[in-house]
């Protein structure tokens, strides 16, 4: 439990598109389930659906547009910058597509957590509802991780996990994938933000123990 005269965990969201998870987050924090003040939405793509989800619920939002840049190097620390001059408790990647630095991963470790479409460490990287279709899996689901300067592979917090069905195809399992990933993302988010969820950059903590793999919720 948070102790309530404790400051809530100041939190960024970074987003590139549609931000159904950002508004499972906002919908979270008004409920009171997540005890976290969202300081600022920021994407890199200034026509992203989530901004305007934000904007409707008085949340601060920054656009940093990739396509303004003259180059990687300068859009990095751009964002950078922004985020330092936050200095937020942790920063919630949702749908942000933008692969994060060596440099931004080392100086935020330990505050970024990612939601990815797949059941890591399987299916890195893009298009998984497909390549899962492709090689006839059996599991399906969503993870949430810490993030580590390589794609895809800091350490998995929690899982979300179905079994697919013979009459499914990629848009079912999409949105079977993002149910899911509702439940589980601000599962992770409340755990951080309580402080019982750390990672020191070797380890993960939950509860004080060492997370050896995984929570796993199933899907009903
Ligand atoms: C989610 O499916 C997430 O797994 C992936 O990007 C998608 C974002 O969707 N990283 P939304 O923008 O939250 O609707």
């Amino acid at each position: 439990m948070v102790d309530s005269d404790q400051p809530k965990c100041r939190a960024v969201c970074l987003i590139s598109g549609s931000g159904t998870n950002l508004q499972t987050i906002i919908e979270n924090i008004n409920n009171e389930m997540l005890q976290i003040e969202l300081v600022s939405v920021i994407s890199d793509n200034p026509k992203a659906k989530g901004l305007k989800r934000a904007k409707r619920e008085g949340i601060d939002t920054k656009i940093i547009d990739y396509s303004t840049y003259k180059n990687r190097r300068e859009f990095d620390e751009s964002l950078e910058i922004e985020m330092l001059s936050i200095n937020p408790d942790l920063i919630i990647l949702a749908g942000y597509m933008k692969i994060l630095n060596i440099n931004f991963c080392n100086i935020f470790v330990g505050r970024i957590l990612n939601i990815h479409p797949s059941l890591l460490p399987k299916y890195k990287g893009l298009n998984t509802h497909q390549r899962v279709i492709d090689n006839s899996e059996e599991l399906h689901g969503a993870s949430v991780h810490f993030v580590v300067p390589e794609l895809d592979e800091g350490p998995v917090i929690i899982q979300y996990q179905f079994e697919i069905e013979r009459h499914d195809d990629r848009d079912s399992l999409q949105k079977k994938v993002q149910q899911g990933e509702y439940i589980i993302y601000s599962k992770a988010i409340k755990w951080f933000c309580e402080k019982r969820l750390i990672f020191d950059s070797e380890k993960v903590y939950l509860d004080n123990k060492v997370l050896l793999k995984p929570s796993i919720v199933m899907k009903n």
